[in-house]
């Protein structure tokens, strides 16, 4: 663990020479843009056959529990029938335009760095009403404007068709990480998230866990550690300054960029500064864990062909092959299947064997380098609006993720290729 009176230190020091870091802010935000822009869009075919299949999916899931759960409670502290705003911040080529449209919101902002992306995403939009206007049962479709813009360096209020437009939701899903390269960019970032935001508002976002990533490099041997779908290297093991902390970060044929470390408990004094409150911060082991019992969560999990299934079905390969990958999940099963074997009666022995979902090892060490945070914009007497509709559970041990067990579902709803 990085040491907490280390990085306070440092958060003073860092207060008091913000001026001076603004001069020397580096930038590599074009790097990280041109990254973004020459990521090829790939079909949800193609998709399949990527190594990180589920664990995109597993990523894609975790941010719909999270959108879904925080749309409900910015409804919830809004009059009934009153329309819903949201800002999706970096919001890439629009992996989230769909989120949007099940949560039946009236009005989306877009903004990313990279104009390609935004062009995508736009694109992506427009189809989306196009198959609609085409569809028997037309939907309501939400408006929708879309901006390039460096969320650290341009003031987004400036650029909204409506300046004085107010927010019931920010979201900012993998993105605000990169920020932290400069005092400065973080600032920006933030206040973009924050100053818009209606009382009683939500901003709610993943990124890497700096805690987490820390740990993993004081554990590695070198400045290096990762496996076959992930990779991080610092230049450093001692020295992590509060920004432009830099790395690299390698995500099997999604990521290979420079990322910046986030301390969290800097972050969140710089959101408080807008009259917000941290409501939730969760790695995503404890948020799937803590999700796992809600039916809605679960069904999810299904749908979105979130978990491996273990052992494959018949003529379907795993996707590591990877000696250990599913060590975890072969122990689970042979766990049930000595229960089962136990219970059953002699008539029922036979039966089909015992069927996880679950996570290879690789993509389970990849994923659960992020948590997922929310906080809410208070009143201006610093009042919390927000009503607690279905406080979240404690958080869980750290588990991984076989404890969910395909043979609780309905098997036409288990993942499956
Ligand atoms: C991992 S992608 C996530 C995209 C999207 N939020 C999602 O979850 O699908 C990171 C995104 O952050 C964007 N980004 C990075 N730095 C940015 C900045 N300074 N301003 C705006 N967008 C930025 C990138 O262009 C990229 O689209």
């Amino acid at each position: 663990m990085v040491s907490k009176h280390f990085y306070e230190r440092q958060y003073n020091n860092c207060v008091a020479s913000m001026a001076a870091t603004e001069q020397d802010a580096p930038d590599l935000s074009q790097k990280v843009a041109q990254h973004y822009n020459q990521l090829e869009e790939k079909g949800v075919d193609k998709r399949k056959d990527s190594r990180i299949f589920y664990l995109r999916n597993f990523n894609n899931w975790i941010k719909s529990v999270l959108i879904g759960e925080y749309l409900k409670k910015a409804r919830l502290s809004k009059p009934r029938e009153s329309e819903l705003t949201i800002l999706d911040l970096a919001c890439g080529k629009g992996g989230d335009l769909l989120k949007w449209r099940k949560g039946r919101i009236d009005q989306l902002i877009c903004a990313d760095i990279a104009a390609t992306s935004v062009e995508q995403c736009e694109k992506r939009y427009t189809d989306m009403l196009e198959r609609n206007s085409r569809d028997r049962r037309p939907q309501q479709i939400f408006h929708a404007e879309f901006h390039t813009a460096d969320c650290g360096r341009v003031r987004l209020k400036d650029v909204y068709r409506n300046p004085a437009t107010t927010f019931d939701l920010v979201s900012c899903q993998f993105s605000l990480h990169y920020t932290f390269e400069s005092q400065s960019q973080a600032e920006v970032m933030v206040r973009n998230a924050c100053e818009s935001l209606r009382p009683g508002g939500f901003f709610i976002g993943t990124i890497p866990d700096g805690y987490e990533i820390v740990r993993r490099l004081r554990e590695a041997d070198d400045c290096s550690y990762g496996n076959s779908v992930y990779k991080i290297t610092f230049n450093d093991k001692e020295d992590f300054p509060l920004f432009n902390c830099q790395y690299s970060f390698y995500l099997e044929g999604v990521v290979d960029c420079p990322e910046f470390l986030v301390y969290f408990p800097l972050f969140v004094k710089m959101v408080e500064q807008y009259n917000m409150r941290l409501v939730c911060r969760k790695t995503f082991a404890d948020f799937f864990n803590d999700h796992l019992h809600c039916p809605e969560s679960r069904g999810m999990l299904a749908r979105m062909h979130t978990l491996e299934t273990y052992p494959p079905d018949a003529g379907v390969e795993l996707m590591s092959s990877v000696v250990g990958d599913y060590e975890h999940a072969e122990l689970k099963v042979r766990q049930l299947e000595a229960e089962q074997t136990s219970e059953e009666s002699s008539a029922d022995r036979g039966r089909r064997p015992a069927k996880l979902g679950t996570l290879s090892k690789s993509e389970w060490e990849a994923t659960s380098i992020y948590c997922a945070f929310a906080f809410e914009k208070l009143a201006d007497d610093g009042t919390q609006l927000s009503v607690d509709d279905n406080p979240t559970p404690q958080a869980s041990k750290r588990k991984a993720p076989e404890q969910y067990s395909a043979e609780d579902e309905p098997a036409k709803a288990r993942p499956r290729l």
